[in-house]
């Protein structure tokens, strides 16, 4: 028997850590958070996404009363990208989250079908995407292209 071991870096900063850009990317996400359309779930999620042309674009998760017809904030603005500038990858993608009502950030984690849908973007345009997650107010996980947070996908099982 062989044993296959997998493992995922993610990097640990504080805000402050990040450059100029990705602080920008993490405020815009912020910013978009407050306007989420989350009467269900009172979860506020923001998704900014750097793409390679320096363009910046930013969207919320947006529900429905019909629960699974709800989308994420991060299958919003991929879907936006790559509708709107077909020819420029997305680089990098900033999530948060906010509860409602609460002042403080939310740890947020993409589910797996955003992983998938960020894995796509990734195979479309032939580059990683560096996800940065806020934790806190304090913590900031950077994360250096999809395989770390979604391993043995289908397009990658090759044992
Ligand atoms: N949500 C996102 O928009 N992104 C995530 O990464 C996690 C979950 C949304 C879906 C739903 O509108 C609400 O947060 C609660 O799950």
């Amino acid at each position: 028997m062989k044993k296959i071991n997998l493992n995922s870096e993610i990097e640990e900063l504080a805000p402050d850590e990040l450059d100029y850009i990705e602080q920008t990317l993490l405020s815009r996400a912020q910013t978009v958070a407050k306007l989420a359309y989350a009467p269900y779930s009172h979860f506020h999620v923001g998704a900014a996404v750097l793409l390679e042309n320096g363009e910046v674009l930013q969207a919320s998760n947006q529900e429905n009363a019909s629960y699974p017809v709800g989308i994420c904030a991060e299958r919003v603005v991929l879907s936006y990208a790559g509708a709107n500038y077909p020819s420029s990858a997305p680089v990098m993608l900033a999530i948060v989250a906010q509860r409602e009502g609460e002042e403080v950030w939310a740890k947020v984690s993409p589910c797996g079908m955003c992983r998938q849908a960020i894995n796509e973007c990734e195979n479309r345009f032939q580059k990683p995407i560096t996800l940065l997650i806020l934790c806190n107010d304090a913590k900031v996980h950077r994360i250096k292209g999809i395989s770390q947070l979604l391993p043995l996908k289908f397009d990658d099982f090759n044992p």
